[in-house]
C-alpha cells in the first residue's frame, strides 16, 4: 500500500510504527501529534531510510475544531489523504466521581471526537475516488465495561462499535474500515494514563507486533483485528458467557494496581 497515509499520535507508541511501517512500504506520510519535535525527528528518519515524502502537522486534537483545521492544513500543503489512520488516544486510572473532568472531557475529544470528524471529512473524498482505508485503533478494553477507567474503556466501545458500523455502510465503496483492538502493549500509554503497576499490564506485546497485525488487517480490508490469539478466544468466546457482575469484579481487579 503505497498511498499517502495520515497517522494520528506518530509521536509514539503504535502510531509511529504504524508511520514505520508505512514508510517502510513506499508510502506518503502526513504526521500528527502535539510534539512536533518527536514528529520532526520521525520525518527525518523515514526520508532518510526510504524514499518517501513526509510532512508534519503539529495539532492538539483535545481542541474543539482540530479536524476541521487539520482538513484544511493537508489541503493547504496540496495533498489528497489515501490512508487514514486514528490511532492518537489515551487513558486515565481512578474512580470516575474523583476523576479531573476537564481530562475526561479531553480524554472524549481525542478518543472519540476527533476520530469521528477525521473520518467523516476524510471518507468523503476516498468514497469520491472510489478508494482508500481507514485503520482506526480502538481496544479489546471496548469489549466491556471498565471500572477505573471507565470513561476510557466507554470511549474504545464507541471506537470499535463506530469503525464496524462505518464499514458495513462502505461495503460497496472501494473504501474499508478497519479496527485494531489491541490487548496491553508497552508504550508511554501506562505513563500518560497512570497505570504503572496495573497487573493487567504485565504480559504487555510491544508497539511493533501490535502495529504489524494492525496495518496488515488495513491492508487486507479486514473488520477486526485483535493482536493477541488467546485474547481474542477469550474475549470472542468466553467473555460473554460471564454473568455481568462478575465480569464487572474481574474487569475491576485486572485495572488494579499491585501492592
Ligand atoms: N498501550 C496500550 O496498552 C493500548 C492498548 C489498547 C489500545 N491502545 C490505543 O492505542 C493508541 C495509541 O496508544 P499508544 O499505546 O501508542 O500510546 P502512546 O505511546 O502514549 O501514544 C499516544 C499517541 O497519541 C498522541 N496524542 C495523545 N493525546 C493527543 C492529543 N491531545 N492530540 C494529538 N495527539 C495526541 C500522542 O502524541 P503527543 O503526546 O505528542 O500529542 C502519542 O503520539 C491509543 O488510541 C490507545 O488508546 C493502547
Amino acid at each position: 500500500m503505497t498511498g499517502l497515509a495520515l497517522v494520528t499520535g506518530a509521536s509514539a507508541g503504535i502510531g509511529e510504527e504504524l508511520a514505520r511501517i508505512h514508510a517502510e512500504k513506499g508510502g506518503d506520510l502526513v504526521l500528527v501529534a502535539r510534539r512536533k519535535d518527536r514528529l520532526d525527528a520521525l520525518a527525518d528518519e523515514l526520508e532518510a531510510q526510504h524514499d518517501v515524502s513526509v510532512h508534519v502537522v503539529a495539532a492538539d486534537l483535545a481542541k474543539p475544531g482540530a479536524a476541521a483545521s487539520l482538513l484544511a492544513d493537508v489541503e493547504a500543503l496540496g495533498l489528497e489523504v489515501e490512508v487514514l489512520i486514528n490511532n492518537a488516544g489515551f487513558g486515565g486510572h481512578g474512580e470516575f466521581h474523583d476523576a479531573d473532568l476537564d481530562r475526561e472531557q479531553r480524554m472524549i475529544q481525542v478518543n472519540i471526537a476527533a476520530l469521528t470528524e477525521l473520518t467523516h471529512l476524510f471518507v468523503q473524498g476516498m468514497v469520491a475516488r472510489g478508494e482508500g482505508k481507514v485503520l482506526n485503533v480502538g481496544s479489546t478494553a471496548g469489549f466491556l465495561p471498565g471500572p477505573l477507567q471507565a470513561v476510557y474503556y466507554a470511549s474504545k466501545a464507541y471506537v470499535n462499535s463506530f469503525s464496524q458500523a462505518v464499514a458495513e455502510e462502505l461495503r460497496d465503496t472501494g473504501v474499508t474500515v478497519t479496527v485494531l483492538c489491541p490487548g496491553p502493549v508497552a508504550t508511554e500509554f501506562q505513563e500518560a494514563a497512570d497505570l504503572e503497576g496495573v497487573k493487567g499490564f504485565d504480559f504487555a506485546a510491544d508497539a511493533r507486533s501490535v502495529a504489524e497485525c494492525g496495518y496488515r488487517a488495513m491492508e487486507k480490508g479486514q473488520l477486526l483485528a485483535i493482536n493477541d490469539p488467546k485474547l481474542k478466544v477469550m474475549l470472542e468466546g468466553f467473555l460473554p458467557m460471564i454473568p455481568r457482575r462478575a465480569l464487572l469484579w474481574i474487569s475491576r481487579k485486572t485495572m488494579e494496581k499491585s501492592a
